[in-house]
């Protein structure tokens, strides 16, 4: 098992902040259906947290529109900066930001009618962050956690292909670790599970750049000589697997929680 320190996570995202959102594929879907679930809220008093360069912010932005008001929150300050940027370019006004930690949030017991996380619970301490977003939610509000899951990582372009990833990386939730740690935070109800599958296609030196880029930071956790090492190893399973390594096609597999505080 291999394990990251949280200062090299931390200067990792400082370091891609300003790239972070062309180095990762954004997906409307799962913002599509949150605009759904959320039709009835005439208002919506929500936090992003761990909001990173905010691809999915504005998205949450763009489809809530002006029934949202939110509070952007990530414990890095230059992904904050990116966000930033981000936002006013196109010309949202209705958030504000907070460099805060997941699992020690400053904001009001009982305030907010939803909690969004996307991609980024795997970082937190899980129990710390579900239980803040229980002291943090209106009863009934919504707590809805967008990752990916372990067995999704093993089944995807780089738990397949890419030698070790897999076994490197051990931070993802199982499902069935992920819905026991729900179930020990009081008041707090899982509802829903929303499973979203994407259909990618790429070129086999285009997947080689983004490893190199360390797009996730699970790439982290190879030392240079490893991921080079990695890298060749790769080349040679998707020649294997793949004829034609101009035209890559694969699954992304994403989860997404619905969770419920009681009323
Ligand atoms: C993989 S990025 C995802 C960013 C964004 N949600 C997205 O999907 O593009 C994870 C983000 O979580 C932030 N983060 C990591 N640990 C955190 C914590 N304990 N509290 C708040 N933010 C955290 C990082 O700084 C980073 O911006």
């Amino acid at each position: 098992m291999s394990k990251l320190a949280p200062k090299a996570i931390h200067s990792h995202f400082s370091k891609i902040a300003n790239r972070y959102r062309q180095l990762r594929t954004t997906d409307a879907e799962p913002i599509a259906f949150v605009a759904k679930e959320l039709r009835e809220l005439l208002h919506v008093e929500a936090a992003d947290i761990g909001c990173g360069a905010g691809r999915y912010t504005l998205l949450l932005c763009k489809y809530l529109g002006n029934k949202l008001r939110l509070i952007c929150v990530d414990a890095n300050g230059n992904m904050l900066k990116a966000l930033d940027t981000y936002l006013k370019e196109h010309g949202i006004s209705n958030s504000v930001a907070i460099n805060a930690r997941a699992e020690s949030l400053p904001l009001q017991i009982g305030t907010l009618d939803c909690v969004f996380t996307f991609n980024a619970v795997h970082h937190f301490n899980l129990l710390g962050f579900l239980q803040e977003s229980a002291r943090i939610l209106r009863d009934g509000g919504y707590l809805l956690i967008y990752t990916r899951l372990q067995e999704q990582n093993h089944r995807n372009i780089w738990g397949r292909y890419f030698p070790e990833f897999s076994r490197k990386e051990t931070r993802l939730y199982t499902y069935n670790s992920f819905v026991k740690r729900v179930a020990r935070v009081p008041r707090l109800r899982l509802q829903s599970i929303e499973y979203f599958e994407y259909e990618r296609v790429s070129t086999l030196e285009q997947l080689v750049e983004r490893a190199r880029a360390q797009h996730y930071s699970t790439f982290l956790l190879y030392s240079a000589e490893e991921l080079e090492r990695a890298i060749g190893g790769f080349r040679q399973n998707m020649r294997r697997h793949y004829k034609d390594v101009s035209r890559v096609r694969w699954l992304d597999e994403n989860a997404l929680f619905v969770i419920r505080k009681e009323e």
